[in-house]
């Protein structure tokens, strides 16, 4: 299947971008398809609330920035992994600036399946952006929920997460139409 995967995190290598690699690795070697995008190196702007895209613009979006390039990857997707870093007890700015203009689409019709991937310098902070996931992605969007993995202090770069995520990605299947 095809999976997007958005990284939320500036830092190249930083250690969201070493848990996406991982489960990278796995997914490929499973033998699908994975597109992954530095969404903070990115230039994506917030949503002007302008509602051009459930008029005129028919669910496009009047921004032409990066998110451009984003929109047709949504929706070619069979799987979306959002991976960000914990800013403030939620995701990233810069990953949230990508929800928010999914607002076009709505929902991404062939996206069957969702990951969430956190990292962050302490433990138990988690709650917010686990619930913004679960209530505007996959209550909202009607999908599985593949996986939720997190890392904090130490366990950051490690080499047991790697292995964690890597056989995440090796163990993935594909979704039948719901
Ligand atoms: C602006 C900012 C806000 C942060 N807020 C939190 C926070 O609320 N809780 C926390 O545990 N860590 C917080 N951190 C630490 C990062 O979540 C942590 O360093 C993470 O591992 C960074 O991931 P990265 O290496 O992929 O960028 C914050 C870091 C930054 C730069």
């Amino acid at each position: 299947m095809r999976i997007l995967v958005l990284n939320g995190s500036p830092r190249p290598d930083g250690a969201t971008a070493d848990m996406v690699r991982a489960f990278a690795r796995g997914a490929q070697e499973a033998g699908h398809e994975v597109r992954t995008f530095s969404v903070a190196r990115m230039n994506v702007k917030g949503c002007l609330a302008c509602e051009y895209c459930h008029g005129k613009g028919n669910g496009t979006c009047i921004q032409k920035d990066d998110m451009q390039t984003l929109y047709p990857e949504f929706l070619s997707a069979d799987m979306v992994v959002f991976a960000s870093p914990i800013y403030y007890f939620t995701l990233s700015a810069q990953m949230q600036a990508v929800i928010h203009r999914t607002y076009a689409f709505s929902i991404p019709k062939n996206v069957k399946q969702t990951a969430l991937i956190l990292s962050s310098g302490d433990a138990f902070v988690y709650g917010p952006a686990i619930a913004q996931y679960y209530q505007s992605i996959v209550e909202y969007w009607g999908v599985k929920n593949a996986g939720i993995y997190t890392a904090n202090g130490s366990r950051n770069k490690s080499e047991e997460k790697r292995q964690e995520l890597y056989a995440f990605g090796k163990a993935l299947k594909e979704e039948s139409a719901q």
